[in-house]
């Protein structure tokens, strides 16, 4: 009797003493939107378990930042490697999240045998269209009801408001566009779909991406979101001419989501996020090696803020605000468009903690609840 006293004493003192769990980035902006992350292989296979645990502690959406685009997902033509997707999407079933998939039509990473016969000759439009059927149907159909949300055509306008020059529109035509979404819809008519590119605050994108989402609504095609990938620099885009897409995108009737969050701090090489852009490394453009200046760490807290105060603004338009990548050491910021460099572009630092002032804007969030 005594010895089951004293456990029982010492059960309550250990619960006491438990701190009070932490406020989470999802608790934080439950009221607003989703707050997501782009998942990579070793945190989708919890090689890095330690990042998966805390994905899922302040996440409520997920993307693969790589595994379920062309050239990996469906590396021979009919031959498909799940061997990532599927466990990424386990993941986010696990964790009861919202979860994305990038990205059916894309011009990078495309599988390299995609507009190509057996010659090497490009393929005609009916088989061009057989196959970007095939692609969308197999992997929307294979995950259906289970992503809730498609990137289905990524990147394909200019700045300047032209169609981008990509093999499906090379062969397919200006129809691409619509066919992606219809064979997306077909395939999981209660997913919803969206379009997604990188700098969206150009006028000339601006407009062709209104364009593009008045005349899918006008022939009855279904599109639910654009993704404004939002990878940004500490001087662009002005925050401004960003506004102005966000709310012209809304304004068409559709939401928006913050797609693929970051900000290098580092000296500009190239702006928007064409993955094909490649520099040779520079030691002057690697500024930071070892550790922020507090000056430049302040710089980018109050860049950090001043979107984060755009995005509160607008939450009645915004579903989700996904960073793309979990810490700054996975982040591709690092190597794009200049390899090896040391870059500080996300919400997490290199030793995995919340960066400071993401812990303030939790707090003052919760607090202000
Ligand atoms: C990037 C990944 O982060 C890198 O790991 C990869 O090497 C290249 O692609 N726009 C997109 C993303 O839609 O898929 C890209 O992701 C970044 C730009």
């Amino acid at each position: 009797m005594k010895r089951q006293l004293l456990w029982g004493i010492a059960l309550l003192a250990a619960a006491c003493s438990t701190p009070p769990a932490e406020p989470t980035l999802k608790e934080a902006f439950a009221d607003e939107f989703l707050v997501g992350t782009a998942l990579n292989a070793a945190q989708i296979m919890g090689q890095d378990r330690e990042a998966q645990v805390l994905i899922a502690t302040h996440f409520n959406s997920i993307v693969a930042e790589n595994c379920m685009k062309s050239e990996e997902i469906q590396p021979e033509e009919g031959k498909f490697d799940f061997s990532l997707s599927d466990p990424f999407v386990a993941f986010g079933e696990e964790n009861d999240m919202f979860i994305i998939g990038h990205t059916l039509v894309w011009h990078s990473q495309l599988a390299p045998w995609f507009p190509f016969d057996k010659e090497g000759n490009k393929v005609s439009r009916e088989v061009m269209i057989e196959r970007l059927k095939s692609h969308i149907t197999t992997l929307v159909s294979r995950y259906r009801g289970r992503i809730q949300g498609w990137d289905v055509v990524n990147e394909a306008i200019l700045e300047d408001g032209t169609l981008r020059p990509t093999p499906f529109l090379e062969i397919i035509g200006e129809d691409y566009l619509e066919l992606a979404f219809q064979f997306a819809h077909e395939a999981d008519p209660d997913a919803e779909l969206y379009y997604n590119d990188y700098s969206m605050a150009s006028e000339g994108k601006r407009n062709r991406v209104v364009q593009l989402i008045r005349d899918l609504k006008a022939k009855g095609i279904r599109i639910d979101a654009v993704g404004m990938q939002n990878h940004m620099g500490m001087d662009y885009p002005a925050i401004e001419e960003f506004e102005k897409s966000l709310t012209a995108f809304a304004a068409e009737g559709v939401k928006v989501m913050i797609t693929e969050w970051d900000i290098t701090v580092l000296p500009t090489v190239r702006m928007g996020a064409e993955v094909s852009d490649r520099v040779a490394y520079a030691k002057q453009m690697n500024p930071y090696p070892d550790g922020m200046p507090d000056e430049v760490s302040q710089a980018w807290d109050e860049r950090l803020r001043s979107f984060v105060d755009l995005y509160e603004k607008h939450a009645d338009k915004i579903s989700r605000v996904t960073a793309w990548g979990f810490s700054d050491g996975d982040s591709w910021r690092n190597d794009w468009p200049m390899p090896g460099r040391t870059d500080y572009p996300l919400l997490f630092d290199r030793e995995k903690k919340l960066k400071p002032v993401v812990q303030e804007i939790i707090n003052e969030k919760i607090n202000n609840k």
